[in-house]
């Protein structure tokens, strides 16, 4: 198994050795995240996934997924959908956002995607996936990769053989995240078979790997357990963006990115909540947007009777009332 990383291309962008990704996450990987993942060292972000059907009737809402900025580039932007027609509609009107790749979801477990035959509903009917990501490759003249699991469940773990295909449609990369469609977020994410696809003579393509990465000492492990090319952050990073400047300097053995202290944590997480708002042009709908995060960051872990403030925080619908919580929480 190989042990250290190295520098890889998708199509004509360069990536560092130990290039960490952005993970596409719905409602949580908008462009004032996706800022603050490339400050601390993001080599690559998500936009959240794109609803083919949407944008081929220019619903307003959608086409807003699609506005990207120079600075946090190079971006993905994520599509999903049934119908290979659709899709080739779908990612010729993205392709006119400029994105650096296309990106195709065959991976979303949820029931209103995967169960009509989107998202992870196609690994249960191989050609017409192939024939989504061949007819996309050909419609395009920006990379196009691919994020998908491991097969529908346990006993169609069918990467292997659909990474081959995949690279056989003229994909660019292939992120894997480690679990089938009925395992959904459960469990722990396998890495096996990702080592398995990494390691197989015949892919030529980098392999990105995905699932339950929330430590740079896990990010390291899985680096040089699977010899990944790259590996992509989901859960992680929400509330906690400098993951990506900690998982870096681990692996580079540089201080190449400052991790911030306390109170510089503090700041990002209410600079992030002001981004929310002006993306959002709405105080309450910023600061609902913002809760998943106020939720999951580690910032407050440790800090002795905090369960009333966190509550407080999270039910907090003005700038003014969030900020003074924050503001008043003193580290340990
Ligand atoms: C809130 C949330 C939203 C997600 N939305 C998407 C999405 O839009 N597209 C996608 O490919 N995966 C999506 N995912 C899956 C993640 O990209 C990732 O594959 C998964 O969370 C496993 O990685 P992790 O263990 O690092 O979180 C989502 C996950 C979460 C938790």
């Amino acid at each position: 198994m190989p042990t250290s990383s190295h520098s890889m291309k998708i199509g004509n962008i360069t990536f560092d050795r130990y290039s960490v990704f952005l993970a596409p996450m719905e409602d949580v990987t908008d462009p004032a995240f996706r800022l603050v993942c490339k400050e601390f060292g993001a080599d690559l972000v998500y936009t959240e996934f794109v609803s083919a059907d949407a944008l081929v009737r220019f619903v307003n809402r959608t086409m807003q997924k699609l506005t990207i900025v120079d600075e946090e580039r190079p971006v993905a932007i994520q599509i999903y959908g049934k119908d290979p027609q659709t899709m080739v509609d779908a990612a010729k009107i993205v392709a006119e956002s400029n994105p650096d790749i296309i990106d195709i979801n065959f991976g979303c477990p949820v029931k209103k995607i995967a169960s009509k035959g989107a998202g992870a509903g196609l690994l249960r009917d191989i050609p017409r996936l192939l024939d989504i990501t061949q007819s996309v490759v050909k419609a395009v003249n920006l990379p196009v990769t691919v994020k998908t699991r491991l097969g529908w469940d346990d006993n169609s773990k069918i990467i292997c053989t659909l990474a081959r295909q995949l690279q056989d449609c003229g994909i660019a990369a292939l992120a894997i995240h480690g679990r089938t469609r009925s395992q959904m977020y459960t469990g722990e994410a396998d890495w096996t078979l990702i080592g398995e696809v990494k390691n197989d003579p015949k892919i030529k393509i980098p392999i990105i790997g995905n699932g339950d990465i929330t430590t740079p000492e896990v990010a390291e492990d899985k680096f040089h357990r699977y010899g990944v090319d790259a590996i992509m952050v989901g859960r992680g990073a929400i509330g906690n963006a400098w993951i990506f400047a900690e998982i870096k300097n681990r692996l580079l053995g540089e201080n190449r990115y400052s991790v911030p202290n306390f109170e510089s944590r503090k700041e990002i997480l209410k600079r992030h909540i002001i981004n929310s708002i002006e993306w959002l042009k709405d105080e309450r709908k910023g600061i609902i947007h913002s809760r998943r995060h106020i939720a999951a960051t580690p910032i407050f872990k440790g800090i002795p009777n905090f369960k009333p403030t966190r509550i407080a925080m999270l039910k907090a619908d003005s700038i003014s009332d969030l900020f003074a919580l924050i503001d008043g929480v003193r580290e340990v």
